[in-house]
């Protein structure tokens, strides 16, 4: 059980230079359950003005921590995944309450991310410099020795999404701070409070006070403030593509690292394993009720093989369950009933715009049934827009090079599945592909958490990934010697 106090009863509290405080202006915001209303409990509103002390604290503890040697800052990572591995059941509780994510993807995110935590704390240890000698360019003697180290880039503002309330926040928190940063973070509203859980659990591990600030509240009212405050030195954001770009705007000359929104195509060729193909397809269209940046949002499949991969979808589609998270289903409630509006004005429009539906278009207020449709056409908006909800649109094209044109048009840029069992295929798609990653003959995912993970075009900025982001939050400092 966790010893230190960080509510009182549902009121959760915020983290400033290691104490548990509440808002001076007494302004709370409420989180309701999205599967029955409940109420979870109220975390803290925090203003402009007291935004400002979280930064000045966390700018006040850098330098310090800084020095603390690379093996100190990984044991106390160590020691935080440690404890949450310890608090896993209490903390999956609050995400199955919380984001309606099921028991068991609340416990899979938790335990991997106590992975993810000890897998940065011993990269961190890796992380070296280089030395380079002059002589090597022409014109140069090799009277000057190079030394590259990596140093800490100062404050990094880490904001997070609500499908990964504990793993996009580790994924940040981590290597920040075992790269010699400090941190503020600021978490997504619905997902607060089991993003306090992690900021409890970093507490506990021992993180020093104002090396880790956490700071709730709406990113509407405090996320400009933040991005664009002086004492931020590196940006690290999750979230939307739009609430991507308006960052983007605002962040002037701050690294930023940005994982955004998708479309990820799932392309199937004519000689795939139509089987194998329709379970990888029905587990990344619809894990988290189709909650994450990189579920299959689209099927482009060759016409002659259409009719076959769609009578090996539907059976595993109709087994999914759809129900509460409590109960492990596989289909929950969407994080909001303006979520599942958005899925359904989708919906109506492909039914509009003469799609067919092979199975779904049930809605009980948020909790959308799986669905999918074939004969989606480029003038649907389902064929272009990421719905975060359980739909899955099927494209019928003529050939791999029309499935590729069609990926590729889109505004998005995360990854695309090709599914073929002729490998020099499989590798020609891929190089045509424009996107971060392509997964052959597998469902689009991040994971596992130390490959690289990038979109491009509006699907974001930077790499992410344990050593990459560990690179992304330090920069090379050079020191050149000149001797005589
Ligand atoms: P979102 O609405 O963009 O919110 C993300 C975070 O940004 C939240 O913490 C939010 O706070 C905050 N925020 C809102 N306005 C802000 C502002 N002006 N300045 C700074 N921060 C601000 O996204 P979401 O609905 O939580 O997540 C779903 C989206 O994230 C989808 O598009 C999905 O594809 C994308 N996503 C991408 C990845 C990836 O790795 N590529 C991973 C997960 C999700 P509040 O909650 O308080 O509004
Ligand atoms: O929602 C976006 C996440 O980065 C996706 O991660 O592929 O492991 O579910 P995942």
């Amino acid at each position: 059980m966790f010893k230190c106090i960080f509510r009182e009863g549902n009121v959760y509290k915020c983290l400033l230079n290691g104490e548990w405080i509440e808002s001076k202006t007494g302004q709370r915001d409420q989180i309701f359950s999205p599967t029955d209303g409940a109420l979870v409990g109220e975390v803290q509103a925090i203003s402009k003005e007291e935004a400002n002390h979280f930064v000045l604290s966390a700018q006040a503890a850098q330098k310090a921590w800084a020095k603390v040697p690379v093996t100190e800052r990984a044991a106390v990572v160590h020691k935080a995944a440690e404890i949450l591995e310890r608090e896993k059941e209490t903390i999956a509780d609050i995400l199955v309450k919380e984001i309606a994510k099921n028991k068991k993807s609340a416990l899979s995110e938790i335990m991997r991310t106590a992975d993810l935590m000890h897998f940065t704390a011993e990269e961190g240890k890796r992380v070296t410099g280089e030395s380079l000698s002059s002589d090597v360019f022409p014109g140069y003697s090799e009277k000057k020795l190079l030394i590259v180290n990596r140093v800490p880039l100062g404050v990094v503002l880490c904001i997070s999404p609500f499908n990964y309330p504990v793993n996009l926040a580790a994924s940040k928190i981590a290597p920040a701070l075992v790269a010699g940063n400090s941190v503020v973070f600021k978490p997504p509203t619905q997902g607060a409070i089991a993003a306090l859980y992690l900021a409890r659990v970093f507490c506990e591990a021992g993180v020093p006070p104002g090396v880790l600030n956490v700071l709730t509240g709406q990113g509407r009212e405090i996320g400009d403030y933040l991005v664009s405050h002086s004492g931020i030195n590196m940006i690290a954001f999750t979230g939307s593509s739009k609430v991507g770009k308006h960052i983007a705007t605002l962040a002037g000359m701050k690294p930023l690292l940005l994982e955004l929104g998708g479309k990820d195509a799932a392309i199937v060729l004519p000689d795939a394993d139509i089987q194998a193909a329709a379970k990888h397809i029905v587990a990344g269209a619809f894990s988290y009720s189709g909650q994450r940046c990189t579920a299959v949002k689209r099927i482009l499949i060759i016409e002659s093989v259409a009719n076959p991969l769609i009578d090996a979808l539907l059976p595993l589609v109709k087994k999914l369950t759809v129900g509460k998270p409590e109960n492990n289903a596989d289909i929950t409630p969407l994080i909001s009933n303006a979520a599942a509006d958005y899925v359904q004005e989708l919906i109506d429009d492909a039914i509009g715009k003469g799609a067919k539906l092979l199975t779904g278009n049930q809605r009980e207020k948020n909790l959308m049934y799986p669905t999918i449709f074939d004969s989606v056409t480029r003038e649907m908006r389902l064929a272009w827009e990421e719905p975060f909800g359980p739909v899955l649109p099927i494209m019928r094209v003529k050939n791999a090079n029309e499935a590729i044109q069609i990926a590729n048009e889109s505004e998005y840029g995360l990854q695309t599945s090709v599914f073929t069992s002729n490998i020099d295929q499989a590798f020609e798609v891929a190089e045509k592909l424009e996107v971060g990653t392509v997964q052959i003959n597998s469902k689009t995912e991040r994971g596992p958490d130390h490959f690289p993970f990038m979109g491009v075009k509006s699907s974001g900025l930077g790499t992410q990934g344990i050593r990459y982001s560990i690179e992304a939050m330090s920069r090379s400092k050079a020191i050149v010697l000149n001797f005589k």
